[in-house]
């Protein structure tokens, strides 16, 4: 007879940044403890579950059950569903359901759930608490942690937002085995990130463990999703409104949104993009004899393990550019690039041309 797996206590992770110090807990099947955990938290006692019937098809009823009485308001997810009238969706329900300063939403999905919800939260009443529940790798990784929330706006994403420091968030590894193979890698490029940006150790269990990864194996998916959270709340820790080094969480980011923006955010997950984004800037930095090439091989070697990606060699170089140019993180007329200088360290430079971008880009196979 094979003895009943221990059951692992959940991992906390502390975030402190200036407006809250808060956590994240990180544990197999703790969606099914979540009113305790937000009481735990402190999280409002009236509370309002925000998710999508997408997700809702596949957790509700686990949510539902743990959660007791709360009122459930379900909206449409996927980018093109996060914007102000989404939001707005939100606001009835909770008046109409006598939400308070003391009521919290608790969002329930991927990153645009957190965005929208939260964004929902940080206006409600000036501001109520939200918790996450995030159920996508990217969103346990990366878009539930460091309090950013907001909507797209017609002309440009992420235009209308705010700083929104979440009271808890609560990641379940095992709900991402109902996830999209595709929305999986896609949130694989961020652990992929962090890395490259923060620690080695990180990345070399990627390479060691990808069938694990790919099985969901929970033993191998909770500390890789313990690894790159720690790292992201330590960033964001030190630099709570991005005003320096949470600048670093922008590797792959300059040359990636790039690659979404001229594809009108329709061919690329956005880990698909950051892949390719960060395969560029390894490139730059390897031109530059800053980081060397070994590193940049193993960079293309796992991201090429990881799966395929969408191809970037007919788009217009001139179009890239032109959209490296626009993006907001251009400060004063001057462009800050993370570069990479070895598996685990970051440089950031404000030096970076168009000229070198240009002959990476054709390197990486753009013709036009
Ligand atoms: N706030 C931040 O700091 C931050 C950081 C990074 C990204 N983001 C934002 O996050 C958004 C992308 O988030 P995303 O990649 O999670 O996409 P998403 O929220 O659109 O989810 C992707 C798809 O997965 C489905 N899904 C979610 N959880 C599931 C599950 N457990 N099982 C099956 N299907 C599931 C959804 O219904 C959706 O169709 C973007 O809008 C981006 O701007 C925000
Ligand atoms: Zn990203």
């Amino acid at each position: 007879m094979t003895a009943a797996p221990t059951p692992v206590a959940p991992i906390r992770i502390p975030v402190h940044t200036g407006s809250r110090q808060s956590s994240i807990v990180i544990g197999d099947g703790v969606t099914q403890q979540l009113a305790t955990l937000l009481d735990e938290a402190g999280v409002g006692k009236t509370r309002f579950v925000v998710s999508s019937p997408t997700v809702w098809k596949f957790h509700g009823e686990t949510i539902s059950r743990a959660m007791g009485r709360a009122e459930v308001v379900l909206i449409p997810d996927g980018e093109r569903s996060k914007h102000l009238q989404t939001a707005a969706r939100i606001f009835e329900p909770l008046i109409r359901g006598g939400a308070d300063r003391g009521s919290a939403i608790v969002a329930v999905g991927g990153g645009v759930i957190g965005d929208v919800a939260g964004f929902a939260a940080a206006t409600f009443l000036r501001g109520i608490a939200v918790a996450h529940v995030p159920t996508t790798l990217l969103a346990q990784v990366d878009s539930s942690i460091g309090g950013k929330v907001g909507v797209n706006h017609a002309l440009g994403k992420n235009l209308i937002g705010a700083f929104h420091q979440p009271a808890v968030v609560i990641t379940d590894p095992l709900v991402l085995k109902t996830l999209p193979r595709r929305e999986f890698r896609s949130g694989l490029y961020e652990v992929v990130k962090y890395g490259m940006i923060a620690s080695p150790d990180l990345f070399a269990r990627l390479l060691r463990d990808t069938r694990a990864i790919f099985a969901r194996d929970p033993d191998v998916l909770r500390p890789a999703i313990a690894e790159s959270a720690r790292i992201k709340a330590e960033v964001v820790g030190a630099d709570e409104h991005e005003s320096g080094p949470r600048r670093v969480l922008n590797f792959g980011h300059t040359i990636g949104h790039a690659f979404e923006s001229v594809t009108k955010y329709r061919r690329f997950r956005h880990g698909e993009a950051i892949a390719h984004g960060m395969l560029a800037a390894a490139d730059i930095a390897v031109e530059r004899g800053v980081l060397d090439e070994a590193d940049r091989r193993a960079l293309a070697t796992l991201i090429s393990t990881l799966g395929p990606l969408p191809t970037i060699t007919d788009l217009p170089l001139a179009d890239l550019l032109a959209a490296v140019r626009r993006d907001k993180k251009v400060v004063n007329g001057r462009l800050n690039f993370v570069l990479c200088t070895k598996i685990g360290e970051t440089a950031i430079v404000g030096d970076v041309t168009e000229d070198e971008m240009a002959a990476t880009l054709r390197r990486m196979g753009v013709t036009t």
